[in-house]
């Protein structure tokens, strides 16, 4: 019996440390900077992705104002969301961003984000894409 609630709290303890890692993620903090180094250059009001799309990525609120088509961030679901899809290589590749294939419809070239960069911003959406 004192085995078995041994494991038990064990198994508890485990899932509190697994709970704790599920980080509340900051725009400011994390999210941003990432959006200054790899889309801002294209995306802002004077530059071939904002011409291409009307998508400006300069601040929170042009982020979730979205392209001229409507909003690209769906709060709490990064699987709705185009901003997410483009960056987790989930669309057809001629629209992944930052632009890096060969027949990318954009003229620019940058360089795909990373996973841990991919990760943060869809859990960013995932817990309501706030401006924190
Ligand atoms: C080299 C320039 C460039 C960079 C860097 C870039 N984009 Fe784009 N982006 C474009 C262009 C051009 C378009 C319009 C593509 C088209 O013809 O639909 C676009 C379109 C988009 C769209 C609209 C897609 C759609 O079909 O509605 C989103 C969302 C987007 N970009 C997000 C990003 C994000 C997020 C980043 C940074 C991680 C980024 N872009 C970096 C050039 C760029």
């Amino acid at each position: 019996m004192a085995t078995a609630n041994f494991v038990k709290f064990g198994l508890f303890a485990l899932f509190l440390t697994l709970l704790g890692c599920e980080r509340q993620v900051s725009f400011a903090d994390d999210v941003q900077p990432i959006m200054l180094a790899s889309c801002v250059e294209c995306h802002n009001e004077s530059a071939e992705g904002y011409a291409a799309s009307g998508f400006s990525l300069s601040d929170y609120d042009s982020v979730m104002k979205g392209t001229k088509f409507g909003p690209v961030v769906v709060a709490n679901s990064s699987a709705s969301s185009t901003l997410y899809l483009v960056i987790a290589h989930k669309t057809a590749p001629e629209i992944h961003m930052p632009p890096h294939h060969e027949d990318a419809w954009a003229e620019g070239r940058g360089t795909p984000l990373t996973d841990k960069q991919i990760e943060t911003i869809g859990a960013w959406i995932d817990q309501g894409a706030l401006n924190n």
